[in-house]
């Protein structure tokens, strides 16, 4: 059989052949040995180089060989796509155990906190509601009985869009928003972001968490709100918390105080964390005053109710421990990775 450049063609169509016909890594050996072994088409051709005349050997024989040799390349290219995945031991182990998926999400811890403390007061009959971020003056200070010419409104603190616009300072803006819309009885939390035109330090954030509750019907009394404060503080810090009120100013509650908890690292003993007083404020609150009703357009005479509103970001550091709130900002994975599970 004499090794032609038509022959070379024929051998090299048919090999093609064989080798589309590998199917899994199981195919690749009797694809070599139709191939290569002894008796293909390939080997016999080599074979027959002896009885060409000796001034055709050399063209043929080279021919002859790089097909071989690209047919030999394709095949090992088959077998190495097809070969299974190896193990250590160089085979695919099927009884190992997995690798567990890393999931690095995990709920901020302000917000983590942020929902515990509202499932408390779900649990007491509080509703959720929301406030706007970007608020009217009117609401964040005029409508809550703050004067002309209160130092709060200045610019120093508040964030100011335009004369009649600015970021919340606070979420109290929302107790007369909820009321204009909705009568007594009513008992509402709102959570959510307030801004204060603060330079950021360890204890001061320009941008900050509350959430606002408040609680309005007929003979809602300071015992009322030091009752809800407590179950609040009970249920959220350990049964052997203690609160106190303390009286302080507010425009918007008459009367108002500051409530604090005796301290989450001593237990009121008195320590560093607490200033050796055993105590550590928590929130402010008191008795809405009439002002902010009369803005609502509620009957003045005809309710009562109490308000309060604590710092989301405090009560997450008393509870952590943390004592630096930029570390709830900086979005650090080695600070939030501990937080993981948690919630
Ligand atoms: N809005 C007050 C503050 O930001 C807290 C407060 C809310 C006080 C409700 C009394 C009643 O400091």
């Amino acid at each position: 059989m004499g090794a032609t450049d038509e022959v070379i063609a024929r051998l090299r169509e048919e090999g093609l052949a064989r080798l589309a016909l590998i199917a899994g890594a199981a195919d690749i050996e009797s694809a070599r040995v139709a191939l290569f072994g002894r008796k293909s088409p390939l080997t016999q051709a080599l074979r027959g180089l002896r009885e060409l005349p000796s001034d055709e050997r050399p063209a043929a024989g080279d021919a002859l060989n790089r097909l071989k040799d690209e047919l030999a390349a394709l095949i090992e290219a088959r077998a190495r796509l097809l070969a299974p995945a190896a193990g250590p031991g160089g085979r695919l182990d099927l009884t190992l155990p997995g690798r567990p998926p890393v999931i690095a999400g995990a709920l901020h811890p302000l917000r983590g906190v942020l929902e515990e403390i509202c499932d408390i007061f779900y649990s007491m009959g509080f509703a959720r509601a929301e406030g706007p971020d970007v608020e009217l003056d009117y609401y964040n200070f005029t409508a809550l009985n703050f004067p002309d010419d209160h130092p709060a409104r200045d610019s120093q603190d508040t964030f100011y869009v335009n004369d009649a616009v600015c970021l919340r300072t606070q979420t109290s803006p929302a107790q007369v928003r909820i009321m204009e819309r909705n009568q007594p009885p009513l008992a509402c939390i709102v959570p959510g972001r307030v801004y204060r035109n603060e330079a950021n330090d360890a204890s001061h954030a320009s941008e900050f968490y509350q959430i606002e509750g408040f609680c309005v019907d007929r003979d809602v009394s300071l015992a009322d709100l030091r009752t809800t404060v407590e179950q609040f503080v009970r249920r959220f810090f350990g049964e052997g918390r203690q609160i106190r009120f303390r009286p302080h100013f507010f425009p918007f509650t008459e009367p108002s105080v500051e409530v604090d908890m005796t301290c989450a690292a001593c237990g009121g003993a008195g320590c560093g964390v607490c200033g050796r007083t055993g105590w550590m404020e928590i929130m402010g609150a008191g008795m809405i005053h009439p002002s902010v009703f009369a803005a609502a357009g509620y009957p003045v005479d005809a309710c009562t109710g109490y308000a309060f509103g604590l710092g989301i970001d405090r009560i997450a550091m008393l509870r952590y421990g943390i004592d630096d709130i930029r570390l709830l900002y900086e979005n650090d994975l080695r600070f939030l990775s501990q937080f993981r599970g948690v919630w």
